[in-house]
């Protein structure tokens, strides 16, 4: 019998190898990553797990509280205060950042979230969701896109949600914004692809952080911010587009995601009783 001197992969290499649609970040020593919005929750533990894999990452948010000593400590962290709803110090701190030295990745992981339905608008909590949510996401692309594309080189991640995919009740002010967000990073991967620019969009399902605390219901199949970094780690290292998770839960979501109106719309009133 002939040996194959080039042997089929393995059903989960092949997996990995059709979701692989950016460069592969593997070794993290020595790279320079932008974290926006990592005060807290998935952002701060994704810095974290970075760091611990040798990346220099750079930390931003409006809130020091634990970064500033962890940076005081550690000279492979730094801390630039950042309110992502100032399009003027988004400039100026990617300017100082990107003076510096050039950024690998960038991950825009500030985040708004509070219940709104339809029955109780209130337009000015509306509009702060896509402040932060969405048009913060734009500021920060605007000021590190120029210094990529001159390079040709980085990548670009966005944190989205399972939130965006489809309508839900209590997400009037905050799904929209995610569903935008996963347009965005459609449409930059198209844009940039043959530029050598990465892009990504992160959707988690629950993750146990600050803001989700306020959630009164029990939330299926939470995870701790350092599962979804992980996740996250593991998704640049396939380089994977959609790095969704966990899998037991979105897998689900993807399929509600391909259901018509007329049976989708009955089934999330049954599971959210709302
Ligand atoms: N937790 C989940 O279950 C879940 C699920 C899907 C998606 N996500 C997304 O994951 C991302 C991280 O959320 P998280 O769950 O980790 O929540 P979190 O702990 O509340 O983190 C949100 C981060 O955004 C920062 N932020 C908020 N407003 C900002 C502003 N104006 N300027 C700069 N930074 C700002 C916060 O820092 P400061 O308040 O210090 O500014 C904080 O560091 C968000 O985009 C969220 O929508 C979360």
């Amino acid at each position: 019998m002939r040996m194959s001197s080039n042997p089929q992969p393995a059903p989960a290499a092949a997996v990995r190898s059709w979701l692989q649609l950016n460069t592969p970040i593997t070794d993290w020593q020595g790279r320079r990553v932008w974290l926006v919005g990592a005060s807290t929750g998935i952002g701060l533990a994704c810095a974290q797990a970075l760091r611990a894999a040798g990346a220099q990452v750079v930390v931003s948010a409006r809130n020091a509280q634990g970064v500033q000593d962890w940076a005081a400590q550690d000279v492979g962290v730094q801390w630039h205060a950042l309110d992502v709803g100032e399009p003027l110090q988004v400039q100026a701190t990617a300017r100082a950042i990107l003076a510096q030295g050039p950024l690998d990745l960038v991950v825009y992981a500030a985040g708004y979230y509070q219940a709104q339905r339809a029955t109780a608008m209130d337009i000015d909590n509306l509009l702060q969701h896509d402040k932060v949510n969405y048009q913060g996401a734009l500021q920060v692309i605007h000021a590190v896109l120029p210094s990529m594309l001159a390079r040709q080189s980085g990548h670009i991640s966005l944190l989205s949600s399972v939130a965006g995919w489809r309508g839900l009740p209590n997400g009037l002010a905050y799904g929209p914004t995610k569903a935008a967000l996963t347009h965005l990073a459609e449409t930059l991967y198209l844009d940039l692809q043959d530029q050598g620019i990465g892009v990504s969009v992160v959707n988690p399902g629950f993750v146990a952080t600050p803001l989700t605390a306020q959630n009164q219901f029990t939330m299926p199949a939470l995870i701790s911010p350092e599962q979804a970094a992980r996740e996250m780690l593991q998704g640049w290292a396939q380089g994977q587009f959609d790095i969704h998770f966990p899998k037991r839960f979105t897998l689900w979501l993807k399929l509600l995601r391909l259901l018509p109106y007329r049976l989708y719309f009955p089934l999330v009133r049954k599971f959210t009783g709302l």
